[in-house]
């Protein structure tokens, strides 16, 4: 069976990539070296970047086996909305660089995929025609920054757009100081990031590089939400204070990031700071985690460690400069597979039994 979309034809087993390193790769021979380092590139020295990469690395497995396990259990509901297996795509801005219908192409991947897109506000697209790319619910990302009355103006565009959640953007007040680019004399073009914001794009063009940050506070966030009907998730926790003041502020779910090294540097590797969050919330909402997320195997290691789902930014990107809409689906469905596979060979069947037992600090250096 295959899927139409726009464009082209879907393989659903992701026949045209057998590995995921494929995809990567793939991506890497089709962009050009400017838009590469935007990619790819983080902020500062990159500590971050490589630090999230570093904390999955330093968790090996601990296998139960012969558990009898033979069918698995990895759909869940994650703010109302149904996921086929515990992963949604990142918020990706300057979409239209990847891929010439962007974030349109994430959309029509992750419904066939049977998971939700996190849609970036800094798209070359509006939030309606995202909305309108694919069938699958969607939440929508919006940055803490404006007048609260612009942020509603446009959380209301996306609730009438049929977005299932919002997600609220707290780690992004200006942006981050990205050597890669600034190396290369590289901006990227605003039409690549200001499709929401029609004749008010040169202000939040502003607010973007003049580095001149945001008035938001908590209690700003609790305002607006009081004022929103939708789940509303806070993306850029790292700790357990800020974790404690998001739950005080209202909101529904939590993702634990540091916006994949790209904003503040020398943060730490969010997968060290997952459990402090995890046991600051005590499950009062659900907490998800992103950052250096390349493999299924990945995947198994955030879920044990207390993460409810896991958002998928760079390999979302990849996927989508490596082929589109097929190549996201491809992506989705490796990740899926080789996270599926990762928890029969460590003897967990559902979703339920991926705990800490999972899962044991690692002797030994980085992979
Ligand atoms: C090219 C690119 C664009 C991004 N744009 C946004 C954005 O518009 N809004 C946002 O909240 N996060 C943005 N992010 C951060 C991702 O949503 C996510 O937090 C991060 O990529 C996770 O790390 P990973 O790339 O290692 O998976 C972007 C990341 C990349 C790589």
């Amino acid at each position: 069976m295959t899927h139409s979309t726009d464009e082209q034809t879907v393989e659903p087993t992701g026949e045209r990539f057998a590995t995921l390193e494929e995809i990567y790769a793939r991506a890497r021979e089709r962009l050009d070296a400017d838009t590469w380092a935007v990619l790819d590139g983080g902020a500062g020295v990159e500590q971050s970047l490589r630090d999230n990469l570093a904390a999955l690395s330093r968790w090996s497995f601990r296998p139960k086996y012969l558990s009898g396990v033979t069918e698995l259990v990895t759909g869940t509901t994650f703010l109302g909305i149904d996921l086929a297996f515990p992963v949604l795509t990142a918020p990706i801005g300057g979409d239209g660089m990847f891929h010439e219908r962007g974030q349109c192409e994430i959309a029509a991947a992750t419904a066939m995929a049977g998971i939700a897109p996190v849609v970036s506000e800094a798209s070359r697209f509006s939030l309606e025609t995202v909305a309108a790319a694919g069938d699958g619910p969607k939440i929508m990302q919006l940055h803490a920054w404006g007048e609260p009355e612009e942020f509603l103006a446009l959380a209301h565009r996306a609730c009438q757009a049929g977005y299932a959640a919002l997600c609220v953007t707290i780690d992004c007040p200006t942006l981050g100081w990205r050597e890669r680019t600034m190396t290369r004399r590289f901006v990227t073009p605003q039409e690549q990031w200001s499709g929401n914001y029609g004749a008010d794009a040169t202000s939040a063009a502003n607010r973007l590089v003049s580095g001149s940050g945001s008035d938001w506070t908590w209690e700003t966030l609790s305002q607006v939400r009081q004022r929103l009907d939708v789940p509303m998730l806070v993306k850029g926790v790292l700790t357990g204070e800020d974790a404690e003041l998001a739950v005080a502020a209202g909101v529904d779910g939590i993702v634990v990031s540091n916006h994949g090294g790209r904003q503040l540097d020398c943060l730490p590797g969010t997968v060290d700071q997952l459990p402090e969050v995890v046991e600051t919330v005590r499950g009062r909402v659900p907490v998800a985690v992103d950052g250096g997320i390349r493999r299924g195997a990945d995947v198994l290691k955030a879920l044990a460690l207390g993460a409810d789902v896991v958002l998928v930014g760079r390999l979302t990107a990849m996927a989508l400069a490596a082929g589109g809409a097929a190549g996201v689906y491809a992506a989705l469905s490796l990740l899926r597979a080789e996270f599926e596979r990762s928890m029969l060979l460590a003897g967990r069947r559902a979703l339920k039994d991926l705990d800490r037992s999972v899962v044991q600090p690692r002797a030994g250096g980085p992979r």
